[in-house]
């Protein structure tokens, strides 16, 4: 089958071109977007990944120029107009969960690190400077942890939590059994947010879960805690959630993914002014940290994902059920 893989690094091109089952790949560094769609002209699949367009436009022009199937290499579909796709007889299939491991450690890479500080006694130890003054962190032990949606990641970052004798609560609207066993105690949105020290989120980025993390919410939580994201931006309303660590409320922020991130992340800008005063801000602050989108980044998760992703285009050629085909509800 010949594939047109758009917004592919290195790493993308390495994985899939060692997992390659016989296919002719192309790759584009380029995003899918209504002006790239021309380069997948010809081409039966497109691989595409978190930041690509597949609205209704992008859709009309890849079905005329021969496009029979679209593979995901990630999870989350938010930014594939799935049921457009479904009316032209376009499967659109993803690789739902490659190593929810991988995405849970790093949103506890980013607790920890905000925690004890250790990316500012980094720079200061590599300039002389062994002073302690500002270093001070928290014991997670017994600490309360608010995990909003205990799917595939969610429960990866409640095992890591118990294992660090974390009291959790969660919010999700299809409770584990699992999850009750190992000690997760369920509850409203507002009920989970109120009392934790720590709230991470890990659920969907739908039209429900569009800004679920927004002012009405931020009143209900306590001064002070750390609000992890490493799901998707639009959960959060980043100008909401700016106000709210101006005045204290949020006491530091880990984000691994944001709203306007399309335009940034997955690039080198460091020589580029940044135009987006939200995320100039962000990047300002002492006590927020943010990385790339990169949760996914280990070499467990990338192998997985090429792998997968090789399963599906074969399951689609061979006229085999498709297993991770993404269905609409309703
Ligand atoms: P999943 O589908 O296994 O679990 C999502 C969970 O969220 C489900 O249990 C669902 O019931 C729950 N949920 C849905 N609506 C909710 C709501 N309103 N409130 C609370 N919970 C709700 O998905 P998985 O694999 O755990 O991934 C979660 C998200 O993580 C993905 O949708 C994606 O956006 C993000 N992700 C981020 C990556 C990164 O590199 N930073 C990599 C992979 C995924």
């Amino acid at each position: 089958m010949k594939i047109a893989v758009f917004s592919t690094s290195q790493y993308d091109e390495d994985f899939l071109s060692q997992h390659n089952t016989g296919h002719q790949i192309i790759f584009f560094k380029v995003s899918l977007s209504e002006d790239s769609a021309v380069l997948a002209a010809g081409c039966e699949a497109i691989c595409i990944f978190v930041n690509d367009i597949l609205n209704k436009q992008v859709l009309d022009k890849l079905q005329q120029s021969g496009l029979k199937l679209v593979v995901l290499r990630c999870a989350g579909f938010n930014n594939v107009d799935v049921q457009y796709a479904t009316q032209l007889q376009i499967p659109v299939l993803r690789v739902p969960a490659y190593s929810p491991e991988a995405v849970a450690e790093h949103a506890m890479a980013l607790i920890l690190t905000l925690n004890r500080k250790t990316h500012k006694a980094y720079n200061r130890v590599r300039e002389g400077n062994f002073s302690l003054e500002k270093l001070m962190g928290i014991n997670l032990y017994q600490r309360k942890v608010a995990v909003i949606g205990t799917g595939n990641i969610g429960q990866a970052f409640c095992r890591i939590l118990k294992g660090f004798g974390c009291h959790i609560k969660a919010h999700d609207p299809f409770p584990s059994v699992e999850m009750k066993e190992l000690g997760v105690e369920y509850g409203s949105l507002d009920d989970t947010l109120k009392d934790a020290d720590v709230i991470s989120l890990h659920c969907p980025l739908t039209v429900d879960t569009q800004y679920l993390i927004n002012e009405h919410c931020l009143k209900v939580i306590k001064p002070g805690a750390m609000l992890i994201n490493t799901s998707r931006g639009g959960l959060i309303d980043t100008k909401a959630v700016i106000a709210a660590l101006k005045s204290g409320v949020i006491g530091s922020l880990g984000l691994d993914v944001y709203e306007q991130e399309s335009d940034f992340f997955f690039h080198d800008c460091s020589e580029l002014i940044i135009q987006d005063e939200q995320l100039s801000q962000l990047i300002s602050f002492p006590n927020v940290l943010i990385t790339g989108h990169q949760g996914f980044l280990t070499q467990e998760a990338m192998t997985e994902i090429a792998k997968v992703t090789f399963d599906n285009i074969n399951a689609f050629q061979a006229g085999s059920p498709l297993l991770n085909r993404i269905e609409i509800k309703g």
